[in-house]
């Protein structure tokens, strides 16, 4: 991505990355992602919000020559994190008049992970405004989406706010307005999963500040512009909301079938209830353990129960679905039932240790459905019956969102 105009004197000046394909070891990012930049020309200052990923230092650094910066005044820092300040040194080389605005918290983590001298920084603070000329600056607080020092910038005079990694996405294009397709919109659901659904009742409060605000664009550090805000905000009110979906997630590994055709007679019996059901295989393929990780932290985002599915393995879960829990546990998601099948070979503790694993999910626990060997009727019997009793209580959730 090079040089591109979204308002003016506004540019878009950052790095795309399509081809990284996961993110802090973690998130898969089948879209890659992009690290933005934005450059504000004032009629007597220029501003530059975030530096990029350390990897796409000369991409910025190109790209402002290309922009015609021969002078930065301000870089603001709105976000610790490495792909938004790794370059935030070597713009100072470029530009040594450059001054560092940042919050107090950013300029704490600044110097603590990148080493930034504490006197090189200038701190503001809810309500602080710069002027360049023209172009008014004014700074929102927003902790905790997703770090403590996460904050924004309005640009009064456009209406234009840009968020940090409030409503970002992992996707790298081209078409840096283009928000209209389903597979960007997906490409927001699993970004807010994986980086705001831990902090939903923080992100609550900020997405209601911004839709008072009701700003003409947002500008997030990651992804595409969205150009019509109303598209993301109506997303992350239901996202943050305590509605969830008529949609049952199972993650499940199956090492000789005996979870598989568990996994196989629920869903049929779920879907014959009326309800939705989204199985992910997390042992199926070398990438499968990633992969579908990633897909079912996207489920939890408003899915109204999981159940795992899991073999014994040395008398717990299989690792892949203990992996799947840990993570599950960090997300803290508002699934409102939580379940358990799978099968064993002589004995298992699965019940107890993936108890322990998913102590955040404060749901109602449903008793487990845990079969010695091969499933025969008898098993059957006990799954249409969980399947009967879990629909039954979703079926009675107030205000139950269709998917
Ligand atoms: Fe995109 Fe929290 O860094």
């Amino acid at each position: 991505m090079s040089v591109l105009a979204i308002s003016d004197q506004v540019f878009e000046v950052g790095a795309s990355h399509p081809e990284r394909k996961l993110f802090d070891c973690l998130m898969p990012t089948p879209h890659g992602t992009t690290y933005n930049s934005y450059l504000i020309f004032g009629k007597e200052k220029t501003a530059l919000i975030d530096a990029v990923d350390p990897e796409k230092t000369q991409v910025l650094l190109n790209n402002l020559e290309e922009a015609g910066v021969t002078r930065l005044d301000y870089l603001i820092n709105l976000h610790t994190e490495q792909d938004h300040a790794g370059s935030a040194e070597a713009v100072r080389q470029k530009y040594p008049e450059v001054e560092f605005i940042t919050n107090a918290k950013v300029k704490e983590l600044m110097h603590t992970h990148l080493h930034i001298p504490e006197d090189s920084m200038t701190v503001v603070t809810e309500n602080d405004t710069i002027d360049l000329g023209g172009k008014t600056l004014g700074f929102i607080m927003i902790p905790f989406a997703h770090w403590p020092d996460n904050y924004m910038v309005h640009l009064k005079e456009d209406n234009i706010l840009f968020s940090s990694d409030l409503f970002g996405s992992h996707y790298a294009t081209s078409k840096a307005f283009s928000t209209s397709s389903a597979e960007q919109r997906l490409a927001a659901k699993n970004y807010f999963a994986e980086i705001m659904l831990p902090y939903r009742a923080h992100v609550a409060k900020h997405v209601k500040r911004v839709r008072e605000l009701a700003p003409r664009m947002i500008a997030p550090s990651h992804g595409p512009v969205w150009y019509d805000p109303d598209i993301i905000l109506r997303r992350y009110e239901r996202w943050t909301s305590d509605a969830v979906k008529n949609l049952v997630a199972i993650p499940y590994v199956s090492m000789h079938d005996s979870t598989k055709l568990m996994v196989e007679r629920l869903t049929i019996k779920l879907s014959e209830y009326g309800l939705s059901v989204v199985c992910r295989n997390l042992g199926a393929e070398p990438d499968s353990l990633s992969l579908e990780t990633g897909h079912f932290i996207t489920d939890l985002v408003d899915a109204a129960a999981v159940v795992m599915a899991t073999p014994t393995v040395i008398g717990g879960p299989h690792p892949n679905i203990a992996y799947a829990a840990v993570v599950a546990n960090a997300m803290r998601p508002k699934t409102k039932f939580y379940g358990l099948i799978g099968s064993y070979g002589w004995g298992t503790r699965v019940a107890d240790t993936l108890d322990a694993l998913t102590s955040n999910i404060k749901a109602e626990r449903l008793d487990p459905v845990l079969v010695k060997g091969l499933p025969r009727d008898e098993d059957f019997a006990r799954i249409d019956e969980f399947a009967k009793n879990l629909a039954e209580k979703i079926k009675a959730i107030p205000d139950l969102v269709k998917p």
